[in-house]
């Protein structure tokens, strides 16, 4: 009976997960989504508590008291700009639990073979991992220099650290007895974590952080191997797969290359900033800015990183409210990386219970521009800047952008002239058509919710 209860749990907890990723594709289904994650998550704790011989309660009851002491804070204190980061620590205690896991395996056992092979796979990527996510973490925070540091020769050294753990790592699967090799392989390994993040700006880091995801999943899924455990090969499997699918996705969309992300230290050009300060601009004030959203008949808003900042999808809903009353067309254009992590723009507009059908993705709404009255950026940058289109050398060269510069009005509201994350300026800011609405997003268009509120008593 007991027999047969295992497998049973983890089929269900595996398909629970499958279930998860499938309905997390969509707004509509994504809550559905995070409770059948949940329900497989806990039907796979429970499954293993109930494994007697691969259990010590003590142990797991200290582990759940230390890991709740940092999980719980961590969810409840950390705000949503800083998930990228939280997601960086929480895989580099997820790999480093791998790689304890896999080193303790390896001093108990010293298997051999298959298993020794997905030991060594397990230890390298969740040591690696385990140093790299810190650093991610760090960089994020800016508790470390977010700039890339490189020096000459940067690439051929880090390689030659990676191929000497892998040169060891094959050393100790052909004769697992030389115990000695370990630690030098797990130095290693942590060594190799550390060089591969210092050559990447904090910039590029979200994408960085969906490829750990993925090396920890891997380093997951080897474990199953290693620990004869089918449910940690499928979770380790979906993780690992769904983070490098992620990472392909977030790379495309900047048009970006992998080793350009891994190797092109992107952030070291800090174009042109200041010239742009110099260049006019015409600038309005809310007043200015509720009558022309008045008058007009169809609205794009595009949202970007600034709006996360300053939490502005609360009073932009109202501002969607008001329009939509009064009869104009507002939709909400989303980037596939507007923000700093996929999804930032659809998750904050959900929470401000902005209909998700008023949202449309990038490729659907260009073609609506050059028929928009005004497309509204509220702190986006780069993904409205028309050099990816007509700059070859600049950094975001390539890159598909929303066509906001097509709209017969162009409104910005961010609070200076100062460039987005690629640290570029934005020609779109000096057409004739545009205006700058300089100030908060959040207390700028609380200002034109209330002149438009207003203009409607009045009448
Ligand atoms: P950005 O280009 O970073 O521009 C954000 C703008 O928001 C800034 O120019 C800033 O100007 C403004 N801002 C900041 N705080 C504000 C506030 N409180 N109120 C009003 N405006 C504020 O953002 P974006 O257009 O969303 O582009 C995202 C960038 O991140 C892209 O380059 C993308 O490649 C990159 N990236 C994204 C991801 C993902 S997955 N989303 C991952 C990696 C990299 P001021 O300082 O003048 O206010």
């Amino acid at each position: 009976m007991r027999n047969s209860i295992f497998p049973a749990l983890y089929i269900l907890a595996a398909a629970g997960f499958i279930l998860a990723i499938k309905w997390m594709n969509s707004p509509v289904t994504a809550r559905r989504g995070v409770i059948a994650g949940e329900i497989g998550m806990l039907l796979a704790v429970v499954g293993t508590l109930l494994r007697h011989e691969v259990v010590t309660y003590q142990w797991i009851l200290i582990a759940f008291f230390i890991g709740s002491a940092l999980g719980v804070p961590l969810a409840y204190l950390m705000p949503m700009t800083a998930v990228p980061q939280r997601t960086a620590f929480s895989h580099a205690c997820g790999a480093l639990a791998s790689a304890l896991i896999g080193t303790a395996e390896y001093y108990r056992h010293t298997p051999h073979g298959f298993v020794m092979t997905a030991l060594v796979l397990e230890t390298l990527l969740g040591f690696l991992t385990f140093t790299a996510s810190l650093m991610a973490f760090g960089k994020l925070q800016e508790i470390l220099p977010t700039r890339p540091i490189t020096y000459r020769g940067q690439n051929f050294v880090n390689l030659g650290v990676f191929a000497l753990a892998v040169a060891i790592g094959i050393a100790l699967i052909l004769s697992p007895e030389r115990t000695w090799l370990f630690p030098i392989f797990s130095v290693l390994s942590l060594i190799f974590g550390v060089m591969l993040i210092v050559p990447i700006g904090g910039a590029d880091m979200p994408t960085v952080i969906a490829l750990l995801n993925s090396y920890a999943g891997l380093s997951a899924s080897a474990m199953g191997f290693v620990l004869d455990n089918k449910l940690l090969i499928v979770a380790g499997a979906l993780d690992g797969s769904s983070g490098f699918i992620l990472s392909v996705i977030m790379c495309r969309a900047m048009n970006r290359s992998f080793s350009n992300v891994l190797f092109g230290a992107f952030g070291t050009l800090q174009v042109s900033a200041q010239k742009a300060a110099e260049r006019p601009v015409r600038s309005a004030s809310p007043e200015e800015a509720a009558e022309i959203l008045d008058s007009a008949r169809s609205v794009v808003i595009i949202p970007g990183y600034g709006m996360a900042v300053a939490q502005a999808q609360h009073k932009l809903r109202e501002m969607f409210d008001v329009l939509t009353r009064r009869g104009v067309d507002v939709r909400f254009a989303i980037h596939p990386v507007a923000g700093r992590m996929p999804g930032h723009m659809n998750v904050l507009l959900a929470e401000a219970n902005v209909p998700y059908d008023r949202l449309a993705e990038m490729d659907d709404i260009n073609p609506e521009f050059p028929r928009a009255d005004v497309a509204l950026v509220i702190g986006a940058n780069d993904v409205v800047n028309p050099a990816a289109k007509t700059d070859k050398g600049s950094p975001i060269a390539g890159m598909p952008i929303l066509n906001a510069y097509e709209a017969r009005t162009v409104m910005v509201i961010k609070r200076s002239m100062s460039p987005g994350f690629a640290g570029i300026d934005n020609d779109l800011y000096h057409m004739d058509k545009t205006l700058m609405l300089f100030g908060d997003a959040k207390v700028f268009v609380g200002s034109i919710v209330k002149e438009l509120n207003a203009a409607v008593a009045a009448r």
